[in-house]
C-alpha cells in the first residue's frame, strides 16, 4: 500500500461478552436469550429454548471463559499491538432480571477491571452495549422488546454504564446489528413469534421500539459526556442485481431498503418516506407515542459501525435456488468462492459497502466485524497454519485501504470479529473460528482452554505495526 493509514487509526479486534466469556451464572449474573440458545450445526439450526432446559447443550455458558481468562487474553491482544477492543456488556451481568432499580455490582466491577486491563496496554475500549442478548427475565415477563416498557429498562442500563465507564470508554454502539431484527428476531431482540402472530407486526413495533432506546440512549450519553462517540451497527448487507435486468435491479433496491430502513433513522433522525412506504405495504401500523418524533431527531449517531463478512445476489425470479449467508438469503454469485460455510467471500464488496456507506451518509465509518469462520488444524508442535485466514483479511485489508486512499472514505478503524475463537452465534459452533489465537474447545464443551497463538497472530502483529503497509 501506498501510505499507512493514520498514526489514530484504531485497529483491533472484537467479541461479544455472550459468545466468549462464559461464567453464565457467576458473580450475579442473570440468565440472558443467549444462554438458552442450545448448540446447533453448520445445517442444523439452534434452538431457542424457554429457559435452560435439563439434557441440552448451552455453548454461551462456558464460552471460552474470557470471564477468568480475560488478563491473559488482552495481553496476547497487546502483543497484536491492538489500538481498540471492541467488545459487549452483558445486560444480564448488571441487571440480572431487567426490570431491576439497582444494578449488580459485582457485573459492574468485572468491566472496571476488564477496561482497565485494555487500558494498561493503551487499548481503547469500544462497546457494544446490547449484542444479542437479553436478559431473560425480561422475555418472560414482558415478550422482550415488543413491549414498550423494555426502553425504560434499557435507558436505565445504558445510564448506569455512561456513568461508571465514563472515565474509560469513549466509543459505544448501542444495538449489535440493529437491522437484524428483521431477519432473525429471536437471537437479535430475544422476540418469539407466536402461531397467528403477524410477524411483521410484531418485528416493527419492537424494531421501533429499539430504535427510541437508542436515540434516547445517545441523548442521555452526550449529556453525560459531551466527549463519547456513539455509534449505531449494522450488518452490511452488500447485494448486487443478478443481471441487468431492471427488475433485478428493482429486487436488489429493495432488499437494500430493508436495511438501510435502520440505518436512515439512526443517522437522520426520522423514518423515510420510502420506510413508511414499506410499513404501509406490510400493512404494518406503528404505536407512535407523540414525542417519537422529537427523540429520534435528538439521539442521531456520532458514527456507523458495521459488520462485513460477505455478498450477495437479488434475483427478480422467485424460482432461483437461494443460499445461505450471514444472517441472509440470495443467489449464488458465479464470481466469487465460498467459505466452508457457504458465506461468499467477496473483499470489493467491502471496498463498495464503504462508498456506498459513506456516500449516502457521510459520517465516520468503522468496520466492527469482518473475518473467516473455518475450520483450523491444531498441529502437534501446537502451532495453527491458517493461511487461508491470512488470505481473507489481507485482500479485505487492501480493498479497505483503497477506499480510503483512492474513494477518501472517512474510516475510523478496523476490528476483525473473533480476535480469539468463540462460540458462533449462528450455529454454536466452536469449530467456525476466526481467531488469531486458537482456543482448544470443541463443539461439544471439551478441551483444555490452552490458547495458541495461529501464523496469522504474527502476520496481523506486522500489518498493525506497518499500518497496514505490510500485508505481505
Ligand atoms: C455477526 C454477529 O453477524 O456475525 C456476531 O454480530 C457473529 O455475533 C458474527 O458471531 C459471525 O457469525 P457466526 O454465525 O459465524 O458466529
Amino acid at each position: 500500500m501506498k501510505y499507512p493509514l493514520p498514526e489514530n487509526f484504531l485497529w483491533g479486534g472484537a467479541v461479544a461478552a455472550n459468545q466468549c466469556e462464559g461464567a453464565w451464572n457467576i458473580d450475579g449474573k442473570g440468565m440472558s436469550t443467549a444462554d438458552c440458545m442450545t448448540v446447533g450445526a453448520a445445517d442444523q439450526a439452534r434452538e431457542y429454548t424457554d429457559g435452560v432446559l435439563e439434557g441440552k447443550f448451552y455453548p454461551n455458558h462456558q464460552g471460552i471463559d474470557f470471564y477468568h481468562y480475560y488478563k491473559e487474553d488482552i495481553a496476547l491482544f497487546a502483543e497484536m499491538g491492538f489500538k481498540c477492543l471492541r467488545t459487549s456488556i452483558a445486560w444480564s451481568r448488571i441487571f440480572p432480571e431487567g426490570d431491576e432499580t439497582d444494578p449488580n455490582e459485582k457485573g459492574l466491577q468485572f468491566y472496571d477491571d476488564l477496561f482497565d486491563e485494555c487500558l494498561k496496554y493503551g487499548i481503547e475500549p469500544v462497546v457494544t452495549i446490547s449484542h444479542y442478548e437479553t436478559p431473560y427475565g425480561l422475555v418472560r415477563k414482558y415478550g422482550s422488546w415488543r413491549n414498550r416498557k423494555l426502553i425504560d429498562f434499557y435507558c436505565r442500563y445504558c445510564t448506569v454504564l455512561f456513568r461508571r465507564y465514563q472515565h474509560k470508554v469513549k466509543y459505544w454502539m448501542t444495538f449489535n446489528e440493529i437491522n437484524c431484527i428483521a431477519l432473525h428476531p429471536e437471537t437479535a431482540a430475544g422476540i418469539r413469534i407466536e402461531d397467528g402472530e403477524d410477524f411483521d407486526q410484531v418485528v416493527y413495533q419492537a424494531a421501533h421500539h429499539e430504535l427510541i432506546a437508542s436515540a434516547l440512549a445517545v441523548s442521555a450519553g452526550q449529556q453525560i459526556n459531551s466527549d463519547f462517540k456513539i455509534g449505531m451497527m449494522m450488518i452490511y448487507p452488500l447485494t448486487y442485481a443478478e443481471t441487468c435486468n431492471p427488475e433485478d435491479a428493482v429486487r436488489q433496491m429493495k432488499m437494500m431498503d430493508m436495511h438501510t430502513f435502520f440505518s436512515d433513522v439512526q443517522v437522520r433522525g426520522a423514518y423515510s418516506h420510502k420506510a413508511k412506504k414499506m410499513l404501509e405495504a406490510k400493512g404494518v401500523k406503528l404505536q407512535m407515542e407523540t414525542d417519537d418524533e422529537r427523540i429520534l431527531k435528538a439521539g442521531v449517531v456520532d458514527y456507523i459501525g458495521f459488520s462485513y463478512y460477505m455478498s450477495t445476489v437479488a434475483s427478480a425470479d422467485p424460482g432461483k435456488q437461494r443460499i445461505n449467508g450471514n444472517m441472509l438469503q440470495g443467489i449464488q454469485n458465479p464470481y466469487l468462492r465460498v467459505s466452508e460455510w457457504g458465506w461468499q467471500i467477496d473483499p470489493i464488496g467491502l471496498r463498495l459497502s464503504l462508498n456506498q456507506l459513506y456516500d449516502r451518509y457521510q459520517l465516520p465509518l468503522f468496520i466492527v466485524e469482518n473475518g473467516l469462520g473455518a475450520q483450523d488444524h491444531l498441529e502437534v508442535d501446537g502451532r495453527v497454519h491458517d493461511f487461508y485466514r491470512i488470505d481473507y483479511l489481507r485482500a479485505h485489508i487492501e480493498q479497505m485501504i483503497l477506499a480510503v486512499e483512492e474513494d477518501g472514505v472517512d474510516l475510523m478503524g478496523y476490528t476483525p470479529w473473533g480476535c480469539i475463537d468463540l462460540v458462533s452465534a449462528s450455529t454454536g459452533e466452536m469449530s467456525k473460528r476466526y481467531g488469531f489465537i486458537y482456543v482448544d474447545r470443541d463443539d461439544n464443551g471439551q478441551g483444555t482452554l490452552r490458547r495458541y497463538k495461529k501464523d496469522s497472530f504474527s502476520w496481523y502483529k506486522k500489518v498493525i505495526e506497518s499500518r497496514g503497509t505490510d500485508l505481505d
